[in-house]
């Protein structure tokens, strides 16, 4: 291979590496669209304002300042041991699934 032919590889190399990286960033990103449609629009409804169901339960709107100044931690600590009527997902939930639902949380506020 000249010399030519080995930078065009490298370069094709980095691009692949880029390129797989950014598929697995918004698999990432989807799979806590889909896990919060599964599991929270029942109350939270999809843009995290709660539904009827949900409101009554005493959920409060997940855009709201009130939740928003909450810390990751303790909105994660809410969603992993439940609070009230909101139910536990300690045991449905693996670390990263919980990461990205906060993550979630917080992109909720940012489309309001
Ligand atoms: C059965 C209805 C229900 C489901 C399903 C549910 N929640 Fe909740 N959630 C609640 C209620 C009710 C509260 C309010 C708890 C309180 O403060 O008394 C709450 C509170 C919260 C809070 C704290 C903000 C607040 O309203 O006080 C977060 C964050 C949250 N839920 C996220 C989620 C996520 C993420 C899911 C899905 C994994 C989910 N919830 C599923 C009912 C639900």
């Amino acid at each position: 291979m000249n010399y030519l032919g080995f930078r065009v590889g490298y370069q094709s190399l980095f691009f692949g590496l880029a390129v797989m990286f950014l598929l697995s960033a918004t698999a990432k990103a989807d799979d806590a669209t889909a896990l919060y449609k599964a599991k929270c629009v029942a109350c939270h409804a999809a843009d995290g304002s709660g539904t009827p169901v949900g409101t009554k339960l005493g959920a409060h709107d997940l855009r709201s300042a009130d939740v928003q100044k909450m810390s990751d931690s303790e909105l994660a600590g809410i969603i992993t041991n439940g609070k009230n009527k909101m139910p536990a997902y300690a045991k449905t939930l693996k670390p990263d699934e919980l990461k990205g639902l906060v993550a979630y949380v917080r992109s909720l506020a940012a489309n309001k």
